[in-house]
């Protein structure tokens, strides 16, 4: 780490590019987020100024604002980018299509247009476990072929294509395609964390609501799928290790070329009683839950989970936290940001 580096994070305001500035922070990077807050807030930037000590610089614009970026890459002696900036949501994406293609698409070729004319070419790239579709087995490892189920998987798959590609026509470029699996929790200092607009489609945010007594009762996507309890399977990663990843993956980058795919998860899986179960011990909350029928065009994989071998080899890095870190420090998020009076 050396705090001559400057690092732009695009989307750095949000859910996981917060955990990540926070961490380039206190390891002494200069950080420099841009975000068009359009899901995320100003006050994160406090937030993160509360966990760390320092204030990132802010640039806020719309990534697919070229002359924006053009301005950003002027300002600022950027020499590595984080991109997190992208719409994330499934079933919208499912709903609007082109708006997604476009956007998610638009945002990484402007961003990456800027960093070519700057000379800025070491990227690390938020992509999914989505990308494994639903044909691989579990546990899924990098060298499996890719595919998706919906426009959201699309943009991914698409990116790391698109990435990919430009690496073979400059070897010079150095970039990661980080393929997250489930992200769960927040700092614990519960200052920032997951906390969409509206109903949550997410398992967490969903549990947080019920335990804050927002929302009634967990919908149980299906409990007849071929897994121990009935319910899905997945690799929950606590966004603090996510963060540290992201770290590992920026060392790896400042000091190797080409593009490489790598899985940030656990290894483990949990079903969905697993985790509602942890929560209600760390909480002291009881979740109730209905099962309900499976999501429509049996969206969901039963199981889906890391083989985390390559990340450990490549990066040096694996996960320190369990489901129990993720779900008490999904509620202390819980407790500050939707009970606060109840803390
Ligand atoms: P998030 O929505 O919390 O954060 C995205 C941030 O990007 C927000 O602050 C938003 O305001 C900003 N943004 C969006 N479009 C922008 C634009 N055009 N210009 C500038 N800023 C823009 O999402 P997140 O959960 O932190 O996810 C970050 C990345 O990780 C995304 O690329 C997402 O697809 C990927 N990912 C997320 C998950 C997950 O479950 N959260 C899993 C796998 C991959
Ligand atoms: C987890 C489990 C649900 C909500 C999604 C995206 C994926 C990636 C991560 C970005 C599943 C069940 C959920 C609820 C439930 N995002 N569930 N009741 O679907 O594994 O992955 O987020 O790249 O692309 O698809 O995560 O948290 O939505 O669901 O029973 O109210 O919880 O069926 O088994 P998912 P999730």
């Amino acid at each position: 780490m050396n705090a001559k580096h400057t690092v732009l994070v695009t989307g750095g305001a949000g859910y996981i590019g917060s955990h990540t500035c926070c961490q380039l922070l206190n390891a002494g990077y200069n950080v420099v987020i841009i975000d068009n807050f359009s899901n995320s807030s100003p006050d994160v930037l406090d937030a993160i100024m509360a966990i760390s000590g320092k204030r990132p610089a802010l640039v806020e614009a719309d990534l697919r604002d070229a002359d924006a970026v053009r301005v950003c890459f002027d300002q600022y002696p950027i020499d590595a980018v984080i991109h997190f900036a992208a719409l994330k949501a499934v079933g919208e994406s499912t709903a609007k299509p082109v708006e997604y293609y476009e956007h998610n698409l638009l945002c990484t070729t402007t961003l990456v247009k800027g960093m070519r004319g700057r000379g800025v070419k070491r990227l690390v790239y938020s992509s999914s476990a989505t990308v494994y579709g639903m044909d691989n087995p579990a546990p899924f490892r990098e060298d499996m072929p890719i595919s998706a189920i919906n426009p959201y998987g699309w943009t991914k798959v698409m990116t790391e294509r698109m990435l990919t590609d430009l690496s073979a026509s400059d070897p010079e470029w150095s970039i990661t395609l980080l393929r997250y699996f489930n992200p769960l929790g927040a700092h614990p200092s519960g200052l920032i964390g997951d906390d969409p607009n509206g109903i949550p489609a997410n398992l967490m945010p969903y549990v947080n609501k019920v335990a804050a007594g927002i929302l009634p009762e967990l919908p149980v996507f299906g409990d007849d799928y071929p897994t121990p309890d009935g319910t899905c399977i997945r690799d929950y990663i606590h966004v603090m290790d996510l963060a540290e990843g992201h770290l590992a993956a920026l060392d790896y980058i400042y000091t190797h070329n080409g593009v490489e795919a790598v899985n940030l998860g656990t290894g483990v899986g949990y079903s969905v009683f697993d985790v509602v179960r942890a929560y209600e011990r760390v909480s002291g909350r009881t979740i109730p839950y209905r099962v309900a029928s499976r999501r429509p065009n049996n969206a969901d994989a039963p199981k889906a989970y890391a083989d985390p071998a390559k990340a450990a080899r490549v990066f040096n890095w694996k996960t320190k936290r369990g489901l129990d870190d993720m779900c008490r420090d999904s509620w202390t998020f819980a407790k500050t940001r939707l009970i606060k009076s109840d803390a």
